[in-house]
């Protein structure tokens, strides 16, 4: 059976409240911290870097997930790290030379992955599997939260989980498959038969709450784990 996980991402939480909106969603039952790192220049957005990590990592023992959209990437990996992370990803488009930052990211001490804009090509991942604990499918372009899901990540993820089927048989090692874009409870059934085990959400968890309940975020949390069970 599946182990599916549910990764809310903070991207969409209300930054004034940041470690309550912490707390409470992992109280509602996620699994993973998606932490979304923009810099102005990789993608056209700016949100929140290492002291941030640092700040929220003692509030739980969840994974903090840290997607890396920032060029260069080498330099900041070790304060990542360091401010507890736990998964750190990025672009392979975002680094010089993507072998040398996968170890990087190991040698750190975290599990690391890179991340598929909707058109880079998998290939990335041809020679470097090995080094890969996960892979993650941009199913929108990276930048902003609350944008559509884009339909052709679902051939994608099929493609992805083909590739991470055969190499777990040849070497038993096991590579997470995230998505992240436009999850919801609608589609979470359909991304889950496509291949994906693990499924950011950020408007659809943050954006499902207005009172300030600390288990407010259950409902959705347990209609996107009813879908994934039904589907
Ligand atoms: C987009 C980010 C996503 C984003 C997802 O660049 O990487 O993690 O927060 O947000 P939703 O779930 O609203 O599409
Ligand atoms: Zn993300």
């Amino acid at each position: 059976m599946t182990l599916y996980r549910i990764a809310p991402s903070i991207l969409s939480a209300d930054f004034a409240r940041l470690g309550q909106e912490v707390t409470d969603v992992i109280a509602s039952g996620a699994d993973w911290i998606h932490f979304d790192v923009m810099d102005n220049h990789y993608v056209p957005n700016l949100t929140i870097g290492p002291l941030v990590c640092e700040a929220i990592r003692p509030l739980t023992q969840a994974p903090i997930d840290v997607h890396l959209m920032v060029k260069p990437v080498d330099r900041i990996i070790p304060d990542f790290a360091k401010a507890g992370a736990n998964i750190i990803t990025f672009h392979p488009e975002a680094s010089e030379h993507i072998d040398r930052s996968l170890s990087l990211i190991r040698e750190s001490g975290c599990k690391a992955g890179l991340v598929f804009n909707p058109a880079t090509s998998l290939s990335f991942m041809d020679h470097v599997m090995d080094k890969l604990d996960i892979v993650l499918l941009m199913s929108v372009n990276p930048g902003f939260g609350g944008q559509k899901f884009i339909p052709e990540t679902l051939n994608k993820l099929r493609l992805a989980r083909s590739i991470i089927d055969a190499y777990e048989e040849k070497t038993g090692r096991k590579i997470v498959l995230e998505v992240d874009g436009g999850v919801k409870v609608d589609n979470i059934a359909e991304i889950a038969r496509a291949g994906a085990d693990t499924f950011v959400a950020g408007s659809a968890v943050f954006g499902a709450a207005s009172d300030r309940d600390p288990h407010r975020y259950d409902r959705v949390i347990t209609a996107l784990r009813a879908e994934l069970k039904a589907g």
